[in-house]
């Protein structure tokens, strides 16, 4: 998928208020080996290295614009590789991913896969949006099933591979998960107007609508989902509740 760091970057503060709860779940201990999944600008990356000094990590995704932005932040201890989520291989101490997985479907499999990749006494930390079901996201898949959308997008419609909250804990103890926690929460963000949505929106749930459609689309599929939004929140600053999911869960 097409990511833009300049758009992703645009809500730096409200994007980082979830990864400074997920930092707070790992357990600090010296010399680790760690992989970052969907590492993104690398600024996250970099900071979960500071918080583990001694340790070798290494930030992993597969969008050569967001790593580009990576190399700045590279140092001894620190390194990034453009590679695929999917192809995870080798074994790690800790599994750490901050607003990434949900771009990938299948969790049940998933979730037992990166297990299955750390060390005994290893750990895994994840956070996911869970926020599928809000305006902001369902108003998009009501543009999508509308025409001329529908027909230029073949019928798709992104469907959220996220989980209920209480299947991510059965997927942890299923797979011998010890310190489980779980714990959903809904960052209370105020956005400036409607453009300020539609750019959020752009840094993230809008790519794989806009990577399908053709260009000619681009605009008018923009102006009607913006419409769809005014008409939801017809007055400014508009309150934006975020819902994560944050997990974690030790490796006996
Ligand atoms: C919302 S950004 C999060 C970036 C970073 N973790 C952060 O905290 O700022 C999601 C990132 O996941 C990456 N990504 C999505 N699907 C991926 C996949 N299947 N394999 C590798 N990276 C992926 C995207 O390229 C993007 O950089």
């Amino acid at each position: 998928m097409s990511w833009d760091p300049y758009c992703y970057n645009k809500l730096h503060k409200e994007r980082l208020e979830p990864f400074e709860d997920l930092l707070k779940l790992v357990k600090k201990r010296e010399g680790l080996k760690v992989i970052d999944l969907g590492c993104g600008t690398g600024e996250t990356t970099s900071m979960l290295a500071d918080k583990l000094p001694g340790s070798r990590i290494v930030g992993i995704d597969s969008s050569p614009d967001m790593l580009k932005k990576a190399t700045e932040w590279v140092r001894p201890g620190l390194t990034f590789e453009m590679r695929s989520i999917e192809n995870l291989s080798g074994k790690w101490d800790l599994i750490f991913s901050n607003a990434a997985i949900h771009w990938l479907d299948k969790h049940d499999e998933l979730v037992p896969k990166f297990f299955s990749h750390i060390n005994p006494g290893g750990q895994l930390v994840i956070q996911i949006p869970s926020n599928q079901n809000h305006p902001s996201q369902t108003l998009l898949s009501k543009v999508a099933q509308e025409d001329p959308f529908r027909d230029a997008l073949d019928g798709w419609v992104r469907v959220s591979p996220v989980l209920q909250i209480h299947e991510y804990a059965d997927l942890l103890y299923l797979n011998n998960g010890t310190n489980i926690i779980v714990f959903e929460k809904v960052y209370p963000h105020v956005l400036k107007d409607v453009d300020a949505v539609v750019n959020w929106m752009r840094g993230s749930a809008l790519i794989p609508y806009l990577e399908r459609l053709p260009n000619k689309f681009h605009d008018s599929f923009l102006e009607s989902y913006k419409e769809k939004i005014i008409q939801t929140w017809p007055t400014a600053p508009i309150f934006f509740p975020f819902r994560r999911t944050l997990f974690s869960a030790s490796v006996p």
